[in-house]
């Protein structure tokens, strides 16, 4: 009979991923995103690819005053950003009730409006009709920079009439019922879009933008020839921003050979059943679940020298950020762990529990900084460049104490050492990037009609 020890081992090694089974990963995203990027098989494939329309880069000299919206997390905000010799940012936050998120899609808009309407007045430019960058993080087919469908809601949004029609449309229409305002929307992007761009404003070898938060997905710049699901009149551009969507692979049950039980029964729980299976596996939205259900696991078989308080037993009562605190903590101590371990109502905490929750955590959160390594490894394969510099973004990725260095390492396991690449913390990309992407649309737009 095995010991406790040697029975939650063999339920933690099925986390651990080796090279063989990255590098398969690897190359099947990648006949994924060239599926995507094909006209005939995009409609068979799971990573779409979307086409941005965004093939204006900021290159510093944008100026002016924008308004930014973003919306793609539990939390929504509303910036003006103001560009001259430096950028400044003001703006509110507010975190979205939950019977905005799964109510009549008429009220989530309105609900935008307002907030707008309120950030109009602060600033005293109620009257102006100021440009406009909305950040909108779900994934949609665009037609154009200024018009997007949305295909289907993530991250735990569920409002009602909005899938199947063009966002911005609706943006629009909740501002003609308010009346009140008048804006112009110039630049429709996605967060990973946002984070690329802004991180390409300091640094140009920035080609990869990437979020590992609520939701994980990567955005890269294609050459215009190989996107060949283009609406016309984009030929003359060299290159655009192509949105993989790649929290959608595995959708079609290509990585059940990895997913573990615990997965699945992710999976069978949400409200998007049988979709974002590899995001499920990686990003904040899940992570703290999984544990949760490792641990509860661990107590069913009677292998947890104390037994779980009963509120671990509540679906989402493990955090995705207790992952990040636990594994703060230094070899052999465990005040974090602790803390966290008090707040899920255990009462003592001996140090074997602790070991044991951290060594969970750590399994859970290797694999996921694992599977998004494989992930941009890919693009970094795909794109050839000798050197690529990827805009980074999201909350896994920002607070967890070791997940930049495991990717750095794997990243480098994983692509041809002639392609390097260097991982780059944006600063509020999601926020400020949408009106970047504004900003630099006008300026190319001023630099034209200039020539003419
Ligand atoms: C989800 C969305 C995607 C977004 C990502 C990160 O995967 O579908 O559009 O970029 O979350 O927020």
């Amino acid at each position: 009979m095995a010991s406790e020890l040697e029975q939650m081992d063999a339920i933690l090694d099925k986390f651990v991923l080796d090279d063989d089974t990255l590098f398969k990963v690897s190359s099947l995203l990648l006949q994924q995103m060239e599926r995507g990027l094909s006209a005939e098989h995009n409609s068979i494939a799971t990573v779409k690819m979307f086409p941005t329309y965004v093939t204006s880069f900021p290159n510093g000299k944008e100026t002016g005053r924008f308004l930014a919206l973003d919306l793609g997390g539990s939390n929504f905000r509303v910036l003006t950003i103001e560009m001259q010799t430096d950028v400044k940012i003001a703006g509110n936050i507010y975190s979205i009730p939950e019977e905005i998120m799964k109510g009549p899609g008429n009220k989530l808009f309105d609900f935008i409006v307002n907030c707008l309407e309120k950030l109009l007045l602060d600033v005293d430019q109620i009257k102006d009709t100021l440009p406009l960058g909305f950040t909108f993080s779900f994934p949609c087919v665009q037609h154009s920079l200024t018009s997007a469908t949305l295909v289907f809601w993530t991250k735990g949004f569920e409002c009602s009439g909005v899938e199947g029609r063009d966002v911005v449309q609706l943006l629009n229409d909740a501002i003609q019922r308010s009346g009140k305002i008048s804006v112009e929307v110039i630049a429709f992007v996605n967060d990973t879009t946002g984070t690329l761009t802004t991180c390409a404003y300091k640094d140009e070898n920035c080609k990869v933008g990437l979020i590992v938060g609520t939701g994980c997905n990567a955005c890269y710049v294609e050459d215009t020839k190989n996107i060949h699901t283009l609406q016309p009149g984009y030929e003359d551009r060299e290159k655009m921003i192509v949105n993989t969507e790649w929290g959608a692979f595995g959708d079609d049950g290509c990585l059940d050979f990895l997913r573990t039980k615990f997965d699945k029964e992710i999976d069978k729980e949400s409200c998007n059943k049988g979709k974002q299976v590899f995001e499920k596996m990686i990003s904040g939205m899940y992570m703290g679940e999984i544990v949760r259900k490792v641990l509860v696991e661990f107590d069913e078989k009677g292998l947890i020298p104390q037994r779980l308080p009963n509120r671990i037993r509540e679906q989402g009562s493990f955090k995705s950020k207790y992952v990040s605190h636990i594994e703060e903590d230094g070899e052999g101590l465990y005040p974090k762990t602790k803390s966290v371990l008090w707040k899920l109502g255990f009462i003592e905490t001996p140090e074997e529990e602790c070991e044991i929750l951290k060594r969970v955590c750590r399994r859970v959160s290797t694999r996921a900084a694992h599977l998004v390594s494989a992930a941009v490894a890919t693009l970094l394969n795909k794109m050839q460049r000798p050197e690529t510099t990827i805009g980074v973004d999201g909350s896994v990725y920002r607070y967890h104490p070791f997940f930049k260095q495991i990717m750095e390492e794997k990243i480098a396991d994983l692509t041809d050492p002639k392609y390097k690449f260097k991982l780059m913390l944006s600063e509020d990309g999601s926020g400020r990037g949408a009106a970047f992407v504004a900003a630099a649309a006008v300026r190319e737009k001023r630099e034209k009609d200039r020539k003419l």
